[in-house]
């Protein structure tokens, strides 16, 4: 099998990916520049796969080591999670936001070209979507994003677009993911946030274990079944295995693709709440505060074309996301008691 580069690779999504491509056969380099990862992975990664994948401590900006890169290893498609990911933070830095995702990409992309790797998938998000018009999102939703980290993505997805249009030899799968929780079952693979959770699945965990005294909702006021806001979560491990189905798509049909991961389904805050309470058999005490600014009401996939073109589906419940979440973050607390 040729060899996968994977950007981003000791981070959330990219890890997992790692592990399913390996799993299907397919050697990975994987390269980060460690700004919100730690190389523990490297080795949780080889103990879950038995076999320690090549991984270069890189920025994606740097021309000069991933010209390295390809030199050493004879690279068949690129995997591009390299990314900062948080709308907060993306407010109070929007030019390192527009540097290191748009700029990072552009870097990869020229590299890639002086390499002759044509053949991408890049980690969109239904950020792109903005305020949806209606749900289920199609992939033909107007694409709005209103935040610079949405902003972005939208970017990168424009320049893409051109760089097919204006080269067929360019083959790119973009993948616009839904809302990715959960961790590998065998707690070896997770999300491991700095500071204060951002997302939702991370901050209940926390509050379930103790961490935290409880969870704000923010908004109670919304158009949806309970009040709260909807979204589709999805299992990371669901999510990397649609990236593999996503590669062998682009491999088979020489084509490239826009395409939600997502599972189709809407879950509320609430209802999160009470599925992490039933599978951890944990409290998630909670207080209603005023929505967040940006968020929307609902948003979940729509998700014929990612069965249709790649065969795939998301298989696993919510109550496995729960589980296997919790179980990550029982994990965490026991590696800081040692
Ligand atoms: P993550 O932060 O866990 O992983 C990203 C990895 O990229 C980290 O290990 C980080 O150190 C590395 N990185 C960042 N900038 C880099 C650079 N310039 N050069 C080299 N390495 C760099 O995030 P994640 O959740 O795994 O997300 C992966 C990708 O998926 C991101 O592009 C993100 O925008 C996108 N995405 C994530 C979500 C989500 O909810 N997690 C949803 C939609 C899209
Ligand atoms: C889910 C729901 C919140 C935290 C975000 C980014 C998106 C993507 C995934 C990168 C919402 C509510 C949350 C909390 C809460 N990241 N919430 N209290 O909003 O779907 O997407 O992460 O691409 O770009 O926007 O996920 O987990 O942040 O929020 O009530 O402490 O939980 O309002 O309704 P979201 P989330």
């Amino acid at each position: 099998m040729a060899t996968i580069l994977i950007t981003g690779g000791t981070g959330y999504i990219g890890a997992h990916a790692a592990a399913e491509l390996m799993a299907a056969g397919w050697d990975v380099v994987l390269l980060d520049n460690l700004r919100n990862s730690t190389p523990g992975v490297l080795d949780r990664l080889a103990a879950l796969t038995g076999k320690r994948a090549p991984f270069v401590q890189a920025d994606v900006r740097d021309a000069a080591a991933l010209d390295q890169v390809f030199a050493a290893h004879r690279i068949e498609a690129v995997m591009h999670f390299a990314g900062l990911k948080s709308v907060g933070q993306s407010w109070q830095q929007a030019a390192l936001y527009l540097d290191n995702n748009v700029g990072g990409t552009a870097c990869l992309v020229a590299a890639m070209e002086r390499a002759s790797v044509r053949r991408l998938v890049f980690s969109s998000s239904a950020t792109v979507y903005g305020e949806p018009d209606g749900v289920p999102i199609p992939e033909s939703a107007p694409l709005r994003s209103t935040n610079p980290y949405g902003r972005s993505k939208l970017l990168c997805e424009d320049m893409l677009r051109e760089l097919q249009g204006a080269d067929s030899r360019w083959q790119v799968a973009l993948l616009r993911y839904f809302t990715p929780v959960g961790a590998h079952p065998s707690a070896l693979l997770g999300e491991s946030p700095q500071g204060v959770p951002n997302n939702l699945m991370p901050y209940i965990a926390q509050v379930a274990a103790g961490l935290r005294p409880e969870l704000q909702v923010f908004g109670q006021d919304y158009p949806t079944l309970d009040g709260t806001g909807v979204r589709d979560y999805i299992h990371v491990v669901d999510l990397a295995q649609g990236h593999v189905a996503a590669l062998r798509y682009v491999q088979q049909s020489g084509k490239g693709i826009t395409v939600n991961l997502g599972t189709g389904q809407g879950i509320s805050v609430l209802q999160m709440v009470r599925a992490f309470e039933a599978a951890s058999g944990r409290p998630v005490a909670l207080r209603f505060v005023d929505r967040r600014p940006g968020d929307v009401a609902a948003c979940y996939a729509a998700t014929d074309l990612a069965h249709s073109a790649l065969g795939w589906r998301a298989q696993l419940p919510l109550s496995a996301m729960c589980a296997d979440a919790w179980r990550w973050q029982q994990a965490l607390a026991a590696d800081r008691a040692e």
